[in-house]
């Protein structure tokens, strides 16, 4: 769509930044809402972060997306953060206030819950733990989110056990950090596993885990979503699990940047997804 000298203007900060579907995502959007608005792609180095994102407010940007390297560093650079984000660390959302000022917040975990409520409406935090493979950035916003939600306890497995219990340390609440190989035991009552490892990704290893204890009223989630259909989730769904795709994550982590840069509330729907997945595919 053509925009105006009034346009508001947002983008995606990442390095690199090539690969990211969010111009493509909230693009959509913009058409679809036909607003007068452009979001685009902003490649900038580490070395730049900073500069670079209090250029935002310089250049009357309405705000940006953060990704992969910077999430971090834009947590240090903005100048208010949101509870959540200052309890993760790290900023996925940032907005530019009518005075110049930067907020960061963190929609990772709002994204999640949201597709796991939509993917499996049945889920309730009471059918039981959590089980969290990994933890990593995204694990933490997934842990904290099932916190927030009312699960009773959150067990993060993870390769690296002393990286389970910086987590479970950071965040507090009823998180209990697991070794790998403790995964059996810590499904043997699960009400939901979520990976949030890159394992199974296309170009990675497999996740090559053992289901047999999960039981099968369980909702399985993988934040994996290249290829849509993971091994776990396939694995999953034939021996009766309900299972919750990864790229609803993405679609719904961008709704409330979207809302807060251009005044409208965007809705996910499967056109939605198919005008993202076919960029998958491509
Ligand atoms: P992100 O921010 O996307 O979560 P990350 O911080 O690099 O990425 O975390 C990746 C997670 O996947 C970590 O929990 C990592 O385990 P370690 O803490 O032991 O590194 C996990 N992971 C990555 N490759 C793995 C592998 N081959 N086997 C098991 N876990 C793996």
């Amino acid at each position: 769509m053509a925009i105006s000298g009034k346009a508001a203007i947002a983008g995606v900060i990442g390095w690199p930044v090539g690969h990211s579907l969010s111009p493509r995502l909230h693009g959509y959007w913009l058409d679809c809402y036909g607003i007068d608005g452009a979001y685009i792609p902003l490649a900038v180095e580490p070395a730049d972060i900073i500069a670079a994102i209090h250029a935002l407010a310089k250049l009357g940007f309405a705000g940006a997306n953060v990704t992969v390297p910077h999430k971090q560093a834009a947590a240090a650079a903005a100048d208010r953060l949101d509870d959540n984000a200052r309890r993760l660390g790290a900023v996925n959302t940032i907005t530019v206030g009518k005075d110049g000022t930067i907020t960061g917040s963190n929609t990772d975990g709002f994204g999640f819950m949201e597709n796991l409520r939509h993917g499996a409406p049945d889920w309730r935090a009471e059918h039981g733990p959590a089980v969290v493979l990994g933890a990593g950035g995204a694990a933490r916003a997934v842990v904290a989110a099932l916190g927030d939600a009312g699960v009773a306890e959150v067990r993060v497995v993870n390769r690296t056990f002393e990286r389970a219990e910086q987590l479970a340390d950071d965040l507090g609440g009823n998180i209990s950090p697991l070794p790998w190989d403790a995964l059996s035991d810590a499904l043997g009552d699960a009400g939901v596993l979520v990976n949030t490892t890159p394992l199974g990704m296309a170009g990675q290893a497999r996740l090559d885990i053992d289901l047999a204890a999960l039981p099968v009223a369980a909702v399985v989630n993988d934040i994996v979503y290249a290829p849509l259909e993971t091994e776990l989730l396939s694995a999953s769904r034939a021996r009766g699990n309900t299972v919750v795709e990864g790229i609803g994550m993405l679609l719904h982590q961008a709704r409330p940047g979207f809302a807060a840069w251009f005044g409208q509330e965007p809705e996910v729907t499967p056109e939605l997804r198919k005008h993202i997945v076919e960029a998958l595919k491509g």
